[in-house]
């Protein structure tokens, strides 16, 4: 089967390596890397998590981007599609993702809005010696406001989606993202020259170990999933645009790095300011909305700082909410044959509305609760993140290391002359599929194989099923 003339018509393809590892560092950067990964750094013993992060990120995080990638590298198809091509048995796992993404959809861009608002709130004057912790309540269980920014929000996430591949996630991240790497540095040389900022970075850098409980690393294993975008799709399917000539396995290794990079930096650049102005780094969710305006109202040059954070984190969130937004829509037209415009438009209006309880999840529908006394904001969230992102991992790397074969197969090998008679018949080691399509048919080098394959069938999937376990 021809795969690339069957399908590349109407799908779009990245024009250039850069813009696929701009778009899948888009993806992978976001509120995960600069609201979350700061404020676990805070609450779990500052470097000690960064150490465990690293070492899921090693030895679990990397080795499955590269499968998740691959696997929509070969399918060129969306995650069901692509799940279904190595064995039309596995396509639930792809439709698995499909429910991930809308899962996600209805919160995250409730966070978007929410940044939306804050991105206004840095010009605007609020007062002497504010209550920000008020000033956050207030806003977000306000009945109108939150779901006002989040329709902006979604607009905007829209019409990226609806540009398509090439005009719209890829022009947008090729600019986004390296305009959010320049803002985060400004950031952090501005946090790094306040005074008493040095006591934030020997918190981050000097590990306590003590601190490293059983809890800890699973949220470790939660963020790595969630930070990389791993385990419902949306790499897949990004994956899926790249095209058989390209070098899959140098593409995709930028990716974790890039991610990680943010944030750290992040995290470099927001809690030496929380030691500087003397806030509690283990403050948590709310480091970024109530914490941080509080230290940019005192610092010097503070507006500007706060506005391009703001900016920062709205590029961010964008450029990850695009990804979860285009592997549903994908489906709908490889599946359904759907135009773009068609598919977009529907989903977009779906998942705005799924996303209006979560945000009204912080007032008027605050004691509604779903899991163990959960909103429906939190529910979503560690539904998604903790529960169904490892699990698909889980089942991806079953997939790819057991079923789509992860090995060598020592075989007899036939190779055709041009009339299609077997012209050279030995025996030797002959690469799997999977193998095939990272390697481009043999004939490119991936580096640590052997190494990758055995994460792929026994690490990943062990070490995720046990913490799990150790969950329940
Ligand atoms: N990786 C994104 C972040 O860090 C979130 C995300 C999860 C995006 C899953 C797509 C799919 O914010």
């Amino acid at each position: 089967m021809n795969i690339d003339n069957n399908s590349s018509s109407n799908r779009g393809h990245w024009t250039s390596a850069f813009g696929f590892i701009m778009a899948a560092a888009g993806s992978a950067v976001g509120l995960g890397n600069l609201w979350k990964f700061p404020y676990l750094v805070g609450q779990n013993g500052g470097s000690a998590f960064i150490v465990i992060y690293a070492l899921l990120l090693l030895f679990i995080g990397i080795p499955l981007v590269i499968a998740e990638i691959t696997i929509g590298r070969f399918g060129q198809l969306n995650p069901v599609g692509s799940y279904g091509l190595i064995s039309p048995k596995l396509k639930w796992i792809g439709a698995m993702g499909l429910v991930t993404g809308f899962i996600l959809l209805a919160f995250y861009p409730v966070v978007g809005g929410w940044i939306v608002y804050y991105l206004y709130h840095s010009f605007v004057s609020v007062g002497e010696n504010p209550d920000y912790a008020k000033i956050f309540a207030d806003y977000t269980s306000n009945p109108t406001l939150p779901i006002i920014t989040l329709f902006i929000f979604s607009i905007l996430n829209y019409i990226i989606v609806a540009l398509g591949v090439e005009k719209g996630i890829e022009k947008y991240s090729k600019i986004m993202m390296p305009a959010l790497l320049v803002i985060l540095v400004i950031v952090m040389i501005r946090t790094l020259s306040l005074e008493g900022s040095w006591e934030g970075v020997k918190f981050i850098f000097q590990p306590d170990f003590s601190k490293v409980t059983g809890k800890v690393i699973l949220s470790a294993v939660g963020q790595v999933f969630f930070s990389l975008s791993l385990g419902m799709g949306a790499l897949m399917t990004y994956g899926s645009y790249l095209s058989k000539k390209d070098n899959l396995f140098k593409s995709s290794i930028s990716i974790p790095f890039i991610d990680t990079l943010v944030a750290l930096l992040a995290t470099i650049a927001i809690m030496p300011a929380v030691f500087a102005f003397k806030f509690e780094p283990a403050a948590g969710p709310s480091l970024i909305f109530v914490t941080l305006p509080a230290i940019f109202a005192k610092m010097p040059m503070g507006v500007f700082i706060s506005a391009i954070f703001f900016i920062l984190m709205l590029f961010a969130a964008l450029t990850s909410s695009i990804s979860m937004l285009e592997g549903l829509v994908s489906y709908m037209i490889d599946r359904w044959h759907w135009k773009r415009f068609t598919a977009t438009t529907i989903i977009a209006l779906i998942v705005f509305l799924l996303g209006i309880p979560c945000s009204l999840s912080f007032g008027m529908l605050k004691d509604v609760t779903i899991f163990s006394n959960k909103t429906i904001f939190d529910s979503m969230d560690f539904l998604a993140s903790n529960i169904l992102l490892p699990l698909g991992g889980i089942l991806m790397a079953i997939c790819v290391g057991w079923i789509w074969d992860g090995g060598l197969r020592y075989e007899t090998i036939i190779v055709k002359n041009q009339k299609g008679n077997p012209d050279v018949i030995t025996n030797g080691y002959v690469f799997n599929s999977c193998l095939m399509e990272i390697t481009n048919q043999g004939t490119l080098n991936f580096p640590f194989m052997s190494a990758w394959i055995f994460i792929v069938k026994w690490v990943a999937p062990l070490v995720i099923f046990l913490i799990f376990i150790d969950n329940l």
